[in-house]
């Protein structure tokens, strides 16, 4: 039986939320998202507010959240440090205070790499209403909760076995987060799901959590497999997740901040041996024959993927993102709303 008491609690990772809760988020997402398509009105967060803090740019998590703040009868403050006296060197403690104090919900996006999670863990801490990530260089929560509806939605509810890869690709754009790919690999073995990590041996996710993702894959029947070949990740695979991380694993929290301008640069050397990292046709043919393609945007089209597979008929990219509109609700609703 899934419990339903979320009020109140703070959503950093999905880790730190039992499976049945994850499970009663899912559920209140479904019935959110019937309520969106009938039109039926769900203002379960009527004159609340929430405070959204964006460290960075940001298309679905901002919309998906300032849209579903107003679905759900609230509003929501599109906040960005520069708007804020974060940009004079206010604490978060002095931050996360205040804010409690006048109204029913933090948000925040920050991904800067070993500063992220700590600043969120920080709000968390003094704050005492709840604090939501919006991703930070750790973890996605929101993207992460909207990928298993959608897997679910495609696949059934029983994921058990299901053959999923998360795979690097090739960017040109920009080195993006870990936490995408990191939320990823602790979440779907929870769920009982086959997961292979294809990645060059440059590219490797933070050894802390990978052991965590597979003391979570022992616990509930799922698997974590790990390869440094493209093609083989994608033989069979029943869903391909190809996406561009950057080479932050290789290096301390303390000696990126130390010397970033050099680490980048290796990352950058790095990056360009492996060019021919992309989610192609003929990689696609590889994998099984239902095989979904996801990305949770934005997609470096011609790099990490080719417009054939993105527009092509096994691209999900759609529902997933629209995914992130009912998930993010559910989420609010439960931690901002609630029974008392
Ligand atoms: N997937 C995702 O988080 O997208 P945005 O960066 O646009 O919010």
């Amino acid at each position: 039986m899934s419990q339903t008491l979320l009020r109140g609690r703070h959503l950093i990772t999905f880790q730190e939320w039992t499976k049945n809760e994850i499970n009663m988020a899912l559920d209140v997402a479904g019935d959110l998202k019937r309520r969106f398509a009938t039109g039926e009105p769900h203002r379960l967060l009527q004159d609340k507010t929430l405070f959204m803090m964006f460290f960075e740019q940001s298309t679905r998590t901002r919309n998906s959240m300032e849209a579903g703040m107003t679905q759900l009868g609230g509003h929501a403050h599109d906040l960005t440090p520069d708007k804020m006296q974060l940009s004079h060197g206010e604490s978060a403690k002095d931050t996360a205070m205040v804010l409690s104090r006048m109204g029913h919900g933090i948000a925040c996006r920050n991904c800067f790499y070993g500063i992220g999670n700590n600043y969120l863990r920080e709000m968390a801490k003094f704050s005492s209403i709840p604090v939501l990530s919006l991703q930070d260089d750790l973890y996605h929560p929101m993207q992460v909760i909207a990928d298993l509806m959608t897997i679910q939605e495609y696949f059934g509810k029983n994921t058990k076995g299901l053959k999923v890869t998360v795979s690097w690709a090739y960017a040109t754009s920009h080195a993006k987060p870990l936490s995408v790919p990191l939320s990823q690999i602790l979440m779907f073995p929870r769920f009982g799901m086959d997961v292979t990590v294809a990645a060059p041996k440059e590219f490797p996710l933070t050894p802390e959590l990978v052991k965590i993702a597979q003391q979570n894959a022992e616990e509930n029947g799922g698997k974590l497999n790990f390869t440094d070949n493209m093609d083989e990740g994608f033989e069979g695979a029943q869903i391909v997740i190809p996406k561009n991380w950057g080479g932050f694993a290789n290096f301390s929290m303390d000696e990126y901040n130390r010397n970033e301008e050099e680490c980048r640069k290796q990352m950058k050397a790095n990056l360009e041996k492996h060019k021919d990292w992309i989610c192609d046709e003929r990689r696609m043919k590889l994998a099984a024959p239902e095989v979904k393609y996801m990305h949770a945007l934005p997609a470096d089209r011609g790099n990490e993927v080719t417009d054939a597979v993105i527009d092509g008929p096994a691209s999900i990219i759609y529902d997933e993102a629209e995914n992130r509109l009912h998930t993010a609700k559910a989420v609010m609703a439960l931690t901002m709303g609630g029974r008392p």
